[in-house]
C-alpha cells in the first residue's frame, strides 16, 4: 500500500516530458528518391510539432490526445488499428529498446498540415520518440532516433525513402541518397523561401503507389523522368551550397516541370507556381508527394513579401522561412 502511494507521489511530481521537431520541404528529387536517386531537404524549424508525455496513473492504458485548439480527442494507443501512426512510433520504440512502456499520457501539438507534404507524420515519430526516449530514462542518440523514426514511417507509409526522418532528426539541409551516409549542408547565404498550400490533400502513400504503378506501365518514360531529376539534384547541391537562389530558382522549375510530366502535380499547384513566378519569385516546385499539398518557392529578401500577399490571395495558408548564411 504504501509503495503504490509512494509510486503514485513519484509520478504526479515527476515533471511532463516535452520533445519537438520541426517540418521539412524537400527543394528536389522526391519520388526520384524512392528509386535511389539523390533528393535535397531543408527543415522548417519555424513550423513544429510538440509531444508531451506523462504518467498515467489512473489507469493501466496509454493514451494519445491531439491538441489542435478547441479539439482534443483523446485514444487508447493499444486499440488503434496497427497501421496507426502512433501506435507504430509506440511499438517500434518497445521492440527496438526491448522494454515495456509504463501508462503514459501523450499530447501532440502540431502546427505541421497533415498530408501536406511538410513532413507531418515524420514530425511525429521524431518528436514522439525523442520524448519517450526520455520518459524511459534513455538517452538515444540522433542515429537511434532517426532509425526508429524511419521504423515507425514504415508501419504508415510502406516505402518511405528515408529522407523526411532524416532531415527532421538533423534539423539540417541533407543531400540524401538511399543507402549512403547523409550529408549535411552548409549554405553560404542565407535562403528565403515562401510555401503555400494547394487546400488539396492526398496521402503520400497514396501518391508513391500511383508513381509505382505508372512506372510499371511506361517504364522508359519514367526511367528517364529519375535520370533528369537526379542530373538536377546533383547541380542544385552546389548551388545551395554556394547560395545562389536565381541557379536554385532555375533548377526548381525544371524539377517541377519533370514532377508535372510523372502525374504528381495538379491544376492548384501549377497556379501556386506560376503566381510565385509572375510575383517575383527565381523559382517553384511542389513539394513532398503532391497532387495537392504545398508548393515552394524561392525568392531574395526584396521580393519574398510581395510573393507572400501574392500567394495570399488564392492560398488560405502561405508560410515564409528561410535557411542558411549567419542564422
Ligand atoms: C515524401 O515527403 C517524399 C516522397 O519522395 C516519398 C519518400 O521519399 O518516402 C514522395
Amino acid at each position: 500500500m504504501q509503495s503504490v502511494c509512494l509510486s503514485s507521489f513519484i509520478f504526479t511530481k515527476m515533471p511532463a516530458i516535452s520533445a519537438s521537431a520541426p517540418g521539412k520541404t524537400i527543394l528536389f528529387g522526391e519520388h526520384a528518391v524512392v528509386y535511389g536517386s539523390p533528393a535535397i531537404a531543408i527543415p522548417i524549424s519555424n513550423l513544429r510539432v510538440k509531444a508531451i508525455i506523462q504518467p498515467n496513473i489512473e489507469s493501466q492504458d496509454s493514451v494519445v490526445a491531439f491538441n489542435n485548439g478547441t479539439n482534443r480527442q483523446k485514444f487508447n494507443i493499444h486499440a488503434l488499428p496497427p497501421d496507426d501512426l502512433i501506435r507504430g512510433i509506440v511499438s517500434v520504440f518497445e521492440e527496438q529498446t526491448h522494454r515495456k512502456l509504463s501508462p503514459f499520457t501523450l499530447t501532440i501539438h502540431s502546427e505541421i498540415p497533415i498530408a501536406a507534404g511538410l513532413g507531418s507524420s515524420a514530425a511525429v515519430a521524431v518528436a514522439v520518440t525523442r520524448a519517450l526516449g526520455e520518459f524511459s530514462g534513455l538517452k538515444l542518440n540522433g542515429n537511434e532516433i532517426n532509425e526508429f523514426a524511419y521504423k515507425s514511417e514504415i508501419v504508415q507509409h510502406g516505402t518511405p525513402s528515408g529522407i523526411d526522418n532524416s532531415v527532421i532528426t538533423y534539423e539540417k539541409p541533407i543531400y540524401f541518397e538511399k543507402g549512403m551516409p547523409i550529408q549535411t549542408i552548409t549554405i553560404k547565404n542565407k535562403l528565403h523561401f515562401v510555401l503555400a498550400d494547394s487546400g488539396e490533400r492526398t496521402l503520400t502513400k497514396k501518391v508513391v503507389d500511383f508513381v509505382r504503378e505508372s512506372m510499371e506501365k511506361d517504364h522508359t518514360n519514367y526511367q528517364n523522368l529519375l535520370f533528369s531529376i537526379s542530373d538536377i539534384c546533383r547541380i542544385a547541391k552546389n548551388a545551395i551550397m554556394a547560395g545562389d537562389a536565381h541557379v536554385i530558382g532555375k533548377l526548381m522549375i525544371q524539377n517541377h516541370t519533370l514532377l508535372q510530366k510523372m502525374g504528381v502535380s495538379s491544376q492548384k499547384l501549377d497556379k501556386l507556381v506560376d503566381l510565385s513566378l509572375q510575383a517575383g519569385a527565381f523559382g517553384a516546385k511542389l513539394c513532398g508527394g503532391g497532387q495537392g499539398g504545398f508548393m515552394v518557392s524561392i525568392c531574395d529578401k526584396e521580393t519574398v513579401d510581395t510573393v507572400t500577399d501574392q500567394l495570399r490571395k488564392i492560398s488560405s495558408c502561405v508560410i515564409k522561412a528561410s535557411i542558411g548564411g549567419l542564422e
